[in-house]
């Protein structure tokens, strides 16, 4: 794993947005993995503003998300449907029929999963999955507990995750308590990992990711297992880590010898 520290949340999006659009630049029809939540906000910021000022054409990308609620229609404001348009595709040159992400009203859901990763490897496979983790370790919504093998399933949200997301809702009953989620099996199979991590409550899970042990009680721990997975963490996210300063000298050195990269 390649670990990142930044002094704060904006730069942890500056360098998020420097990997992202690099891959867009040498490969334009990248297949690119989407995460919804507050953390990638600033990275999708940064895109958008790319497109608007350098250009950056997304006309020939192909993204899939990781996970949506199930029973939300796609104009329902707390759909992640919802929140990736807001964010990010209404505002680039992206053709909407190449953005996918879990159909939440699916009525067979359990051939819609299969039929979701199917889709996945007709596109090519991920290039580059962008990630969050949840407090309590989760990646898309493989709640502790869940198979490291897992593919993309219906699951029941954990208590913490819906008391969590009850902060976007009126109220905790109005979060749904399923969803569609990529399997940690199927985020492993990206070609790259990106996962972003900001804040001081993000601490413990993170130490967990980083530090091990793999365990399904903390699914990003699955990502020891990749063999191209970057970490992007802010000082706060990053303050539990025992390895932390042999991180910053890694980066020291990577940079002394980056043209050589
Ligand atoms: P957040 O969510 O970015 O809103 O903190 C991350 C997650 O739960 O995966």
């Amino acid at each position: 794993m390649e670990i990142i520290v930044t002094t704060d949340y904006e730069e942890m999006s500056d360098r998020a947005a420097e990997i992202v659009i690099a891959e867009i630049r040498a490969k334009p029809n990248l297949v690119l993995g989407l995460a919804t939540g507050s953390t990638p906000e600033g990275l999708y910021a940064r895109l958008v503003k790319a497109h608007r000022e350098q250009g950056l054409d997304f006309s020939r990308l192909t993204t899939f998300n990781l996970d949506e609620y199930v029973g939300l229609a796609p104009d329902h404001e707390q759909s992640y449907r919802y929140f990736m348009n807001r964010h990010l595709f209404d505002h680039i040159n992206i053709r909407k029929d190449n953005t996918h992400l879990p159909d939440g009203l699916a009525r067979d859901l359990g051939r819609y999963c299969r039929r979701y990763e199917q889709m996945i490897r007709e596109a090519g496979g991920i290039d580059l999955q962008v990630l969050g983790i949840g407090r309590d370790g989760h990646l898309g919504f493989n709640e502790p507990g869940t198979s490291l093998a897992s593919r993309t399933q219906l699951v029941a949200l954990a208590p913490e995750t819906i008391e969590d997301n009850s902060r976007f809702f009126r109220s905790k009953d109005q979060v749904p308590r399923f969803a569609i989620t990529m399997g940690i099996q199927s985020i492993l199979e990206a070609r790259r990992c990106l996962l972003l991590a900001s804040g001081a409550s993000k601490a413990t899970a993170l130490k967990g990711c980083i530090e091990g042990p793999i365990t399904s009680m903390l699914t990003a721990s699955a990502l020891q297992l990749h063999p191209n997975a970057v970490v992007i963490a802010d000082e706060a996210a990053a303050s539990k880590l025992e390895r932390l300063d042999y991180y910053r000298w890694v980066q020291e050195a990577r940079s002394e010898i980056a043209h050589r990269l």
